[in-house]
């Protein structure tokens, strides 16, 4: 079988190569010619790890290509895979369907033949009738059909999750197109991967229902961190007891500075835009984006409160950009909120991030300083923040660390450290939701 992958993000790419990996021939194309231009070097345009050995041995094996050329790709391909980002439209935060749509008369002047043209960005209940609308509308005889396929990838175990889904969700009345994502997907059944097949407008809602309710439940548990820091309760037994009912689930029950990321901020915007357009409020959903805004800008009011009420020309060391560990993705993150904050708090801004300094500098102040190094932070720093919870922060070197800052503070916005271990060696530490 022969797919084209249109857009080669961090969806688009890891899909395509995991798709090669299953033995079918994919042409990943985009329209950001220095991507492709890097990605036919065999350079990695993502850090997301694994990833460069994937894709190194599928276009070895001559299973994958990519290339700018959209029109190549598409024609004589079974599937076309739309992958393109849906960002939240500026200024009223509904999804921003352009690059679908654009696409999507792209795909259709390319076309030959039955083709199966499936949406695996995230898209609002009804793109799938606007993509099909588009299609015949520029090409009344084609034979095709739309098919919602939401991804589940996590950035980071983006491989993994792909190759080992929970659940694929496939959305199409179409008995044709169901063969040929059958097809696509066998290797899945082979291992018993539950395929949840559906019709395409409740595909499509499936993906906006999982991530909000994951972000309610990341809220839920932030919340109750902060109760937890009135009472004198440890949230992470609370997240335990809870947790261990089969009914709640122990994981996205870890308190932290709020949700970020390329997916949570604009999918819970995006369907509260859906539900209101379809007079049907979801007003659980529109108070988790509420209370998560409010959080970001908490979080860098406990630094200025840990710092003594002002971090006005102080130094504050900061660890860790991206959203969360083992991606450079910036999109959303926690950061960009709190690391502003500081900034226009008076406080001088020194930052490390392992992998999402690039990305960051494109987003954060430029009064902000970038350090080689964890410790290259730390000399003078009034505080020591630690924002994204890298491994390779989870073993500082503690007795080097209180050398290195003017002050023995930390915040732990991550709860990488133990209270009682960190007073004992004499820091003030400040984490969330524990005593
Ligand atoms: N990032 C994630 O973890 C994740 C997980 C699940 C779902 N999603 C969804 O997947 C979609 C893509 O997300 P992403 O993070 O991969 O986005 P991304 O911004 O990393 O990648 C999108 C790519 O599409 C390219 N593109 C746009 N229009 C194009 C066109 N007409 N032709 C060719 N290329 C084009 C862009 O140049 C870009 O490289 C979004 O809808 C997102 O919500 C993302």
């Amino acid at each position: 079988m022969r797919i084209a992958m249109i857009g080669t993000g961090y969806v688009g790419l890891v899909s395509g190569t995991c798709f090669s990996e299953f033995g079918i021939q994919v042409t990943c194309v985009d329209k950001d010619a220095r991507k492709i231009e890097l990605l036919q070097q065999n350079v990695m345009p993502i850090y997301e790890p694994g990833l460069d050995e994937l894709v190194a041995t599928n276009v070895e094996h001559g299973r994958l290509a990519f290339t700018t050329g959209l029109k190549d790709a598409v024609a004589g391909a079974d599937a076309v895979f739309i992958a393109v980002g849906t960002p939240s439209r500026r200024g009223d935060g509904h999804a921003d369907l352009s690059y679908v749509y654009a696409a999507a008369e792209e795909i259709a002047d390319a076309m030959t033949g039955y083709t199966v043209v499936v949406t695996k960005s995230t898209v609002p209940v009804g793109t799938g009738d606007e993509v099909e609308r588009i299609i015949r509308a520029r090409r009344p005889d084609a034979k095709f059909d739309v098919v919602s396929n939401p991804e589940f990838l996590r950035e980071g175990s983006a491989i993994n999750d792909f190759m080992r889904p929970d659940r694929v969700v496939i959305g199409t009345e179409s008995e044709h197109a169901r063969k040929v994502m059958t097809q696509l997907y066998r290797v899945l059944y082979l291992i018993e991967t539950p395929i949840v097949f559906t019709s395409r407008r409740t595909s499509e809602l499936i993906k906006y229902a999982g991530n909000t309710f994951l972000a309610t439940k990341i809220t839920f548990i932030n919340e109750i961190a902060d109760l937890c820091e009135k009472v004198g309760a440890n949230v992470h037994d609370v997240a335990k007891g809870i947790g261990l009912d089969g009914r709640i689930g122990k994981k996205f029950l870890h308190p932290g500075p709020g949700y970020g990321g390329s997916c949570f901020p604009k999918d819970t915007l995006a369907l509260v835009k859906t539900a209101r357009d379809y007079d049907a409020p979801l007003r659980i959903i529109e108070t988790v984006v509420a209370v998560n805004d409010e959080r970001k800008r908490q979080m860098a009011a406990r630094v200025v409160t840990a710092c003594g009420g002002s971090v006005k020309g102080k130094a504050v060391a900061v660890l860790g950009l991206t959203f969360k560990p083992n991606t450079d993705d910036m999109r959303d993150s926690p950061a960009i909120d709190i690391v502003r904050a500081l900034v226009d708090a008076g406080a001088v801004v020194k930052a490390f991030d392992p992998e999402g300094m690039d990305e960051a500098k494109k987003l954060l102040p430029d009064a902000v300083q970038y350090c080689a190094d964890a410790y290259a932070t730390m000399p003078d720093a009034a505080c020591l923040v630690i924002i994204t919870e890298w491994n390779e922060f989870r073993a500082l070197d503690l007795d080097k660390v209180k050398t290195l800052l003017k002050a023995p503070t930390v915040v732990d916005l991550r709860n990488v450290y133990a209270p009682e271990e960190m007073a004992e060696m004499g820091f003030a530490y400040t984490s969330i939701g524990r005593p």
